[in-house]
């Protein structure tokens, strides 16, 4: 299966079992042999794929090296970035070679800023390997790092020259994270695809894996083609998040996962959407249903006022407009712009 990312320089993404083992092939279709090729992993990722990428680019012509950091969202920092600096002026990286992405979010995010930053922009190539990476984050050239007030506070938008997805890399994904992933996943059901939604339902997930991730990147595209810079329609892809970012920090970022934060937070707002009228009665049970077959927690001890206080970025926002996204039903979101100081009314039964 393949899909082409209409940005102002088209990408294409492919997506097929055993596709790790093609990366070389894939490559020199876009740059000419003798290019200098740096693998961006984790300490998890390179021990179980770095090989088989680093011999594909190789035998396609490559000069290639590695650069590993240790697995985790405590490593996404600029001190990392520094030292992938650090590798490619070492290693004499020009303008004409390339960075390849081997890992979840976490690695990507990163690897895609250091490409858009080093000699001021290089050319990369997402190779994800998580679910949230293959479904979300290694589409739409959103790269960056935290810092210590605040996640992914500083990043470039910068496009990856090609996607490579190879649905065989879950294999290895333990549960929680394959979880986590579907959180994100049924946010796209949610928001553009029913049919998805509903074939999630009725069939396991596992049982149509790739036409699942094919849907779920396709509606990414869609977006992030009307919308690359996020300034508006790409803002639907923050449907549950909002809430789910609030859920995440009143945890103190650890005990509830990203995607178990989001999926509350799509249950939230969707009851709050049909008690307003805006959203289709019974959206909101839909989405319990869907959560509840794939693990993931429906309800939070929160009070609605304590979430609802938790969106505040700072005290200055509560006299600000906030654009939340509902749903008018399954498959259909919109932008709804309210101001913050009417979200605890607007939240609470
Ligand atoms: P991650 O990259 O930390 O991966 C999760 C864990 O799985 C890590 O321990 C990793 O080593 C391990 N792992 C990855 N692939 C594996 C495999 N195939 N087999 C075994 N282990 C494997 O986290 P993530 O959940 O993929 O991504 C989260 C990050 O993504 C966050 O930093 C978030 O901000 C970012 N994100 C970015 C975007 C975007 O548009 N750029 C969108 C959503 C999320
Ligand atoms: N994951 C949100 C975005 O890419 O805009």
């Amino acid at each position: 299966m393949e899909l082409t990312v209409q940005t102002a320089k088209p990408y294409r993404i492919l997506l097929e079992r055993g596709l790790l083992a093609h990366t070389g092939e894939k490559c020199a279709e876009l740059f000419p042999c003798g290019s200098r090729a740096m693998v961006i992993s984790d300490s998890n990722v390179f021990p179980l794929y770095g090989e088989q990428v680093m011999d594909s680019l190789k035998q396609a012509g490559f000069l290639t090296t590695s650069c590993v950091f240790p697995a985790g969202e405590q490593s996404k920092l600029l001190s990392t970035v520094e030292s992938f600096y650090r590798g490619l002026a070492e290693e004499g990286f020009t303008r004409s070679d390339f960075i390849v992405a081997l890992g979840g979010g976490v690695t990507g995010d990163m690897a895609g800023f250091a490409a858009a930053t080093f000699l001021r922009g290089i050319d990369f190539v997402q190779i994800p390997t998580t679910l949230l990476a293959q479904v979300d984050s290694s589409v739409g050239g959103k790269t960056g790092v935290d810092l210590p007030f605040g996640k992914n506070l500083v990043g470039a938008f910068h496009q990856p020259r090609l996607v490579l997805i190879d649905p065989d890399t879950l294999s290895t994904l333990p549960d929680t994270y394959f979880a986590d992933g579907m959180g994100e996943v049924i946010k796209y059901g949610c928001i553009c695809r029913k049919e998805l939604f509903d074939s999630l339902l009725e069939r396991d997930v596992k049982e149509h894996l790739e036409d699942v991730i094919f849907q779920c990147v396709d509606c990414k595209r869609e977006v992030v083609e009307e919308d690359t810079l996020d300034k508006g329609r790409r803002m639907i892809l923050n449907f549950g998040h909002t809430l789910g970012h609030a859920l995440e920090k009143l945890h103190g970022f650890s005990g509830l996962s990203h995607g178990e934060a989001v999926g509350i937070g799509m249950v939230l707002i969707a009851r709050a959407g049909e008690r307003a009228g805006l959203t289709a009665a019974g959206t909101s049970g839909k989405i319990v249903a869907l959560l509840k077959k794939y693990g993931l927690p429906v309800a939070s001890d929160w009070s609605m006022e304590e979430i609802a206080e938790a969106t505040a970025l700072d005290k200055k926002s509560a006299g600000k407009d906030l654009r939340l996204i509902l749903l008018r039903e399954i498959g259909d979101a919109f932008i709804y712009t309210m101001p913050h100081k009417n979200l605890i009314s607007f939240l609470k039964p």
